[in-house]
């Protein structure tokens, strides 16, 4: 699993518990699946198909610094398969976990389109050529 993104928890991400509000972290999490769908697909019109069980494992506080972590499961015809964990950066305690997020690459008519990739790609390498 790789984190590529970090988060400051500033207090407008906060619920009436004073803890990281559980609707903006999946915000953050559905940009970041999305992000990361749309540059090794290479279509802007991927979409979040389906995320299964989340798990809220512990929680983050004002001023705490968090990060994202993603890695792919599956290749599938027009869908990919991401497995999630969110976890403070500095102690490294896990936040909140999702087993799957599929992503879906969809044609101009917003129908399922064949992606044709099957393993994980860089935009470094891809610019090589
Ligand atoms: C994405 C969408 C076009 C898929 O339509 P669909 O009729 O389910 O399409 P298909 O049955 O051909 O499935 C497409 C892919 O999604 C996968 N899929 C569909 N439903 C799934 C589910 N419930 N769980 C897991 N995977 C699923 C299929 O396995 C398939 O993968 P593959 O091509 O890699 O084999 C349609 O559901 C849609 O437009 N949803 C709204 C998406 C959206 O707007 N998201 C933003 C948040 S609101």
């Amino acid at each position: 699993m790789r984190f590529h993104t970090r988060k400051w928890i500033k207090p407008q991400d906060l619920n009436p518990n004073g803890t990281l509000f559980g609707g903006r972290l999946l915000e953050w999490i559905d940009e970041e699946a999305a992000l990361y769908s749309i540059i090794q697909l290479e279509n802007p019109r991927t979409v979040t198909k389906y995320i299964s069980e989340i798990n809220f494992v512990s929680s983050a506080k004002k001023g705490d610094i968090i990060e994202i972590g993603i890695e792919v499961k599956k290749f599938g015809r027009s869908s990919l398969t991401l497995g999630c964990e969110v976890r403070n950066k500095m102690t490294r305690q896990t936040i909140i976990t999702l087993d799957e997020i599929i992503m879906v690459s969809l044609d101009e008519n917003g129908k399922p389109k064949p992606h044709g990739k099957t393993t994980v790609e860089y935009v470094a390498d891809r610019l090589k050529d």
